[in-house]
């Protein structure tokens, strides 16, 4: 089994949905012992945004592309790579003014690509990430859970199924900052959900 671990956070130190999407990932590999880890920390590492640059890159034919625009497409591959040679992914997701961080919105833009991650077809789009289990810690300051101000959960729902991303579970921590009691809640909550999960 390989795991993709996806950090998502701004922060480096201190993230809460790095720690949660990391408590998974424990309680993954203590499920199977043999599991090998790759980590994409998006705070470390920030994937650049799809401007014009890298539209241009990736829309020009490999043999006419420049040093530059290779260079730019490579990144992206190399984050298509890794999630092609997944087979369980799991996801720190915090919620960043009611969507996803700019850092995860870059890599969802790298790793979405026609004819490699998704085609379409007579019948209409086809997924071509298939056979993954994908997990999603999520952390929210607030409390948005099945609200309509949450947008992260229909948005990675909708783009994962249209990869071919269709078994995908997701953990809540929320109400982190609504005082220490409410955190604490939460974060119990969240290592339930996460038991019960790696258990399903
Ligand atoms: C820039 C910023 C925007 C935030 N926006 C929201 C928000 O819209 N709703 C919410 O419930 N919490 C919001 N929060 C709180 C975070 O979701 C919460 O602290 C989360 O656990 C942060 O995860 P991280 O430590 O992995 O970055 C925001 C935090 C920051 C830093």
């Amino acid at each position: 089994m390989n795991i993709l671990q996806i950090n998502s956070s701004a922060k480096s130190e201190g993230s809460q949905s790095t720690r949660l999407a990391s408590k998974l990932v424990e309680r993954l590999r203590e499920a199977n012992p043999k599991a090998t880890l790759t980590v994409r920390d998006l705070s470390r590492n920030p994937h650049p945004v799809m401007d014009e640059a890298a539209l241009q890159a990736l829309f020009t034919p490999a043999a006419q592309r420049t040093a530059e625009h290779s260079a730019r497409v490579a990144l992206d591959d190399a984050l298509i790579a890794e999630i092609q040679a997944a087979d369980v992914v799991v996801l720190g997701v915090p919620m960043y003014n009611f969507g996803v961080s700019a850092q995860l919105k870059n890599w969802i833009d790298a790793i979405t690509r026609a004819q490699v991650t998704f085609r379409y077809t007579a019948n209409g789009p086809e997924g071509l990430l298939k056979g993954k289990k994908v997990y999603v810690a999520l952390t929210r300051g607030g409390m948005y859970r099945n609200t309509p101000a949450d947008t992260q959960v229909p948005y990675l729902k909708t783009i994962f199924t249209f990869l071919g991303l269709t078994d995908v579970q997701f953990v809540y921590a929320e109400g982190l900052a609504m005082g220490p009691e409410a955190e604490h809640k939460a974060l119990a909550s969240a290592d339930e959900q996460i038991q019960e999960a790696v258990a399903a």
